[in-house]
């Protein structure tokens, strides 16, 4: 789907949505349910003359249009979709071009009173052709690491949406950290079904988009780093996103010192080492926001002994999960592949992590990583060659 075939299928839903509202609300031949049923029906033809197609899937809290998850629906209309999947046992809508307006009226009965308890028979029941229905997906049915990387690429697009708010010098929305919250619970869930994610998604890497996809690694690894710890799923919820955004003042930094394919002058690196404190300034004026995102993104790069940067005033002790994405931020950026270095194998990362121990690092958080490598299957392959000279100077 195409942006604007995302914007229409978005549409299309809050008219569906438009017209059980006002169901509820006034009778089934009051002229507001006429014209509501109406209006989804010719939203739904406009769309199906162009892609012949729309299909809708509810998954727990994510709405998903045509295979594309759709953040900001999926919170709008979180309520409606709990109710049809617990309640009405809907899992999913499907629209074949030729919606007549008498399937638009059994559609809507199905969605206020339920389709039976075989919602995939319910459109031969009633011999409908051009609307079917699906039972929810069973949490084990659904492909754990489908869904983990949809909101992986999901979160790709949500930072990238950020990244051009940053680029414009507005304001961060509520609305952006909200949807980023939305794809990064549901990388959550899915790992915590499936530690073994860890290093699956962590070596989804970007040469272009080099710092988009960082942060995404550094989630997930705080993440796995998180579950070997035991944190609990609340806290590993405020990890994740603490990871999300770690680098976030990173996406303001010029373009031509970001993409730079040599090291960074004294002048470059200056303006570089300013983003822990441009990040913890942008997360500050999130209104109703946690507060750790903003402490992560201000002491990531400050390391344990404090001697890193931004300066802070002697006596400071580094946030434990600074330290713990800290750790997660050095081992991606590491193992990463960048314009002036190859990326570095994990066994060597592992030393210089081990070498670090009790200065630039926390020693438990060392082993933490340690013990989370020993726990999974290395499956992915080793990326690149060793350059061993180059270290963590921009991760
Ligand atoms: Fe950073
Ligand atoms: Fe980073």
């Amino acid at each position: 789907m195409t942006g604007s075939s995302t914007e229409q299928a978005s549409h299309v839903f809050g008219c569906l949505h438009g017209m059980v509202r006002t169901a509820a609300l006034y009778p089934p031949m009051h002229g507001q349910t006429v014209k509501a049923k109406q209006t989804l029906h010719e939203a739904l033809t406009t769309y199906l003359s162009a892609h012949g197609r729309l299909v809708y899937g509810f998954v727990g809290d994510v709405l998903v249009a045509d295979n594309r998850i759709l953040p900001r629906e999926s919170l709008l209309y979180r309520r409606f979709l709990a109710l049809c999947q617990n309640e009405r046992h809907i899992g999913s809508i499907s629209f074949i071009a030729g919606v007549e307006p008498r399937e638009i009226d059994a559609l809507l009965e199905a969605v206020t009173n339920g389709a039976g308890d075989e919602p995939s028979s319910w459109a031969s029941r009633k011999g409908l052709t051009h609307v079917l229905l699906r039972p929810p997906v069973q949490p084990e049915q659904q492909n754990t690491e489908a869904a983990a990387r949809r909101a992986y690429y999901g979160s790709i697009e949500t930072l990238r949406d950020i990244q051009a708010t940053v680029r414009a010098r507005s304001a961060l929305a509520v609305e952006q950290i909200g949807t980023l919250r939305v794809f990064t619970s549901t990388i959550l869930e899915q790992m915590l079904e499936s530690p073994a994610l860890v290093l699956r998604l962590a070596s989804i890497k970007s040469y272009d988009e080099y710092t988009l996809y960082h942060s995404v690694n550094v989630a997930v690894i705080s993440v796995g780093l998180g579950l070997v710890l035991g944190l609990p799923e609340a806290l590993l919820r405020e990890v994740a996103m603490a990871g999300m955004l770690h680098d976030v003042g990173k996406i303001a930094m010029p373009l031509e010192i970001l993409q730079k394919p040599g090291p960074l002058d004294a002048q470059e690196w200056r303006i570089m080492r300013r983003h822990p404190l441009l990040g913890a300034d942008l997360l500050s004026r999130l209104p109703g926001s946690s507060r750790l995102p903003m402490i992560v993104a201000f002491e990531h790069h400050l390391r344990l002994d404090t001697q890193g940067y931004p300066s802070v005033p002697a006596g400071w002790v580094q946030h434990p999960l600074s330290r713990l994405a800290c750790v997660a931020d050095v081992f991606d950026a590491m193992t990463s592949r960048r314009a002036y270095k190859k990326a570095i194998p994990r066994t060597d990362v592992r030393g210089y992590l081990r070498d670090e121990a009790g200065r630039t690092f926390d020693p438990r958080l060392v082993r933490v990583l340690e013990l989370m490598l020993g726990q999974l299957d290395e499956e992915t392959s080793e990326e690149g060659g060793d350059d061993g000279a180059h270290r963590i100077n921009r991760a």
